[in-house]
């Protein structure tokens, strides 16, 4: 059996960064998102073949990408057929999205229905959250919750969708400043930062009030309010990363924040955010955009203006 599924990538407003359970990748912090359109992963999984194959972007994979999929689909079923999975993103990776997100959340969905099974988005959402934490935010559209839960076994820490996407048209602006490979992935990152930095207690115990305002903002419409909330939080982030020794920033990157502190100084509401390397994305309202845009240009940055997205579906 085969199925095709698509799913988009998410931007974190409110960071994910630690994990309390490392086997079944559960988070240390409370995360909220915001899915994106344009951006897709398209992801075939053939249930049952001569031999596991992984192709990404049509290139034939082997290592540890491969591996990461087909331990994977273990979990899918322990007693699996060999399957050949075929995926494209249709955006280039070097955005320094959170290409992994949108990557797990269409495998999940796909090798679930491929299999036969007919898992809900919750029990897609922790089963892809196995797979990398940020997917389980993509398997809803608009604006997404990911819970820390209490349980040992992780099941009450998913996604949960908590508005539509057509509750706030927003823009999130991708600010690429450089396309270098990235020093050290999100998954080592995290466990060096848990294990080095002196601030990491304080960013955990400091998440929930993130949360709390976010949420708040999201629900009156108030970007002023959401975007002050999502600096904080990715400031702590990588002010937490730095005192590990892992710094995501380079010279571009701080330029755009700059960039986006002086436009805000002449009243153009533009807020930025940083993942796990150094390109920067830009919360503002859609009106807004195109201004944004050309002052980002105007210090080199190559931009793409995306709006808000749905969900993961079966196509
Ligand atoms: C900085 O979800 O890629 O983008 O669970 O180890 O696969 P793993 O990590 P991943 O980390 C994303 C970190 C982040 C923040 C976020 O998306 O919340």
């Amino acid at each position: 059996m085969q199925a095709t599924a698509i799913a988009h990538p998410n931007i974190a407003l409110i960071k994910y960064w630690g994990k309390r359970d490392v086997p079944l990748n559960l988070p240390a912090v409370p995360s909220l998102s915001v899915t994106l359109d344009t951006f897709t992963t398209t992801t075939t999984v053939e249930w049952g073949a001569p031999a596991d194959r992984l192709e990404v972007n049509d290139q034939p994979q082997a290592g540890r990408p491969a591996e990461r999929v087909f331990r994977f689909l273990d979990l899918v079923s322990s007693d699996r057929p060999p399957c050949v999975v075929r995926s494209k993103n249709n955006f280039p990776t070097a955005a320094g999205l959170a290409s992994s997100a949108s990557a797990f959340a269409a495998l999940a969905l796909a090798a679930d229905r491929a299999s036969g099974q007919q898992r809900s988005p919750q029990q897609l959402s922790v089963l892809s959250r196995r797979g990398s934490g940020s997917a389980c935010r993509s398997l809803w559209g608009g604006w997404v919750l990911w819970q820390r839960g209490a349980r040992e076994d992780g099941t009450d820490s998913h996604g949960e969708p908590l508005f539509a996407p057509d509750h706030w048209d927003v823009r999130v602006i991708i600010a690429l400043v450089s396309a270098a490979k990235k020093p050290i992935g999100s998954t080592a990152g995290m466990l060096l930062t848990q294990e080095r930095s002196p601030l990491y207690p304080g960013w955990v115990s400091s998440a929930d009030a993130d949360i709390i305002q976010a949420r708040q903002a999201i629900a009156r419409r108030d970007l002023q309010a959401l975007g002050a909330a999502m600096e904080r939080s990715t400031l702590k982030m990588h002010a937490t990363m730095i005192s590990a020794g892992i710094r995501y920033w380079k010279p571009e990157t701080v330029a755009v924040m700059e960039q986006v502190e002086a436009m805000r100084a002449a009243g153009l509401g533009a807020w930025y955010t940083m993942d796990a390397g150094p390109n920067v994305k830009i919360l503002c309202e859609a009106q807004d955009a195109a201004a944004i845009t050309e002052r980002l240009s105007a210090i080199g940055a190559t931009t793409q203006i995306l709006g808000v997205g749905g969900d993961a579906r079966i196509v």
